[in-house]
């Protein structure tokens, strides 16, 4: 069954990248010249998913929408002077994808919140993009995993290797397999002791999941932080549906921090020729 429809959950409180999230929602803080959204939805568009579900606080609202709707005095003066290429970079996210917003009243977890998108998703499996998340390479790695996408109902997740420091602020997998790019996960834990993990292999926010997980959803207690957790429902859903990991390439920046939003930033500018030169030759007389 075709992948049709994607959950993007933003409405988390931007705790880790205070204070600038007292007045900017965290999703919307640029890299480069992009917020940290965009990147996140063009890779699921640039995936053939166009149907976009984002759950949202309603204080973030505004700021969020105002990214996607036509702002025809701007684009009147872009189209007057000639400035084709600017026009494209405004216009580009909101001419292809159908946006629906879904407003998370309460933070009471990652599961809680993709749990609200159950009506609009209904029967189908379904794509999941954590946009702290940020994947960078030439193929979006949500539609490596929609190739990888065929037993229907089986959840695929994204997974890496990550040091230890790490390993209790993330979801940890078990798997039956110890090599390989595509791991059986017989086992996933949320926010574990370092000496509970059952491996050094995290849950990267990039999931296919099929519309059970709603179900397991409600029947989850609080989990890790007293938070519902989607890893708990995926967890719980192994046994009937079956879950793969894929390990992915592309380069993986966790922009919900400051630092990990420079090197974001630093990556773009260097993958441009036009930047590149300019911060080579700037970090050059850097002490
Ligand atoms: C969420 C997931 C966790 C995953 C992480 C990846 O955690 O619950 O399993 O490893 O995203 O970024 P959060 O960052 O919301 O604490």
């Amino acid at each position: 069954m075709v992948v049709s429809k994607a959950v993007i959950p933003v409405a988390g409180l931007g705790t880790r990248f205070l204070p600038a999230t007292l007045a900017v929602p965290k999703v919307m803080i640029p890299i480069l010249n992009y917020p940290s959204l965009h990147y996140c939805l063009e890779e699921v568009i640039d995936s053939g998913i166009t149907n976009i579900i984002l759950i949202i606080s309603e204080s973030q609202r505004e700021v969020i929408e105002s990214y996607f709707i036509h702002h025809d005095p701007l684009v009147s003066a872009l189209t007057d002077k000639g400035n084709i290429d600017l026009l494209e970079k405004v216009e580009k996210i909101k001419s292809r994808a159908q946006i629906e917003y879904i407003v998370q009243e309460q933070p009471l977890g990652l599961g809680h919140a993709i749990l609200l998108a159950k009506e609009s998703i209904g029967d189908n499996s379904f794509a999941v993009l954590l946009p702290d998340d940020l994947i960078l390479g030439n193929n979006p790695t949500i539609k490596i995993m929609l190739g990888l996408h065929s037993i229907e109902g089986e959840a695929i997740i994204a997974i890496k290797k990550v040091g230890s420091k790490t390993i209790p602020n993330l979801g940890i997998i078990d798997t039956s397999d110890s090599q390989g790019q595509i791991r059986q996960i017989t086992g996933m834990i949320e926010k574990p002791a370092l000496p509970d993990a059952p491996s050094d292999l995290a849950i990267i926010g990039r999931y296919i999941l099929p519309a059970d997980i709603f179900k397991a959803i409600e029947n989850s207690r609080p989990g890790a932080l007293g938070e519902i957790q989607l890893t708990d429902a995926i967890n719980s859903i192994i046994p009937t549906r079956g879950c793969k990991g894929f390990i992915f390439e592309a380069h993986h920046f966790d922009v919900g921090v400051p630092m990990g939003m420079l090197k974001a930033s630093i990556h773009k500018a260097l993958s441009d020729e036009e930047t590149k030169k300019e911060l080579k030759d700037w970090l050059e007389t850097v002490e």
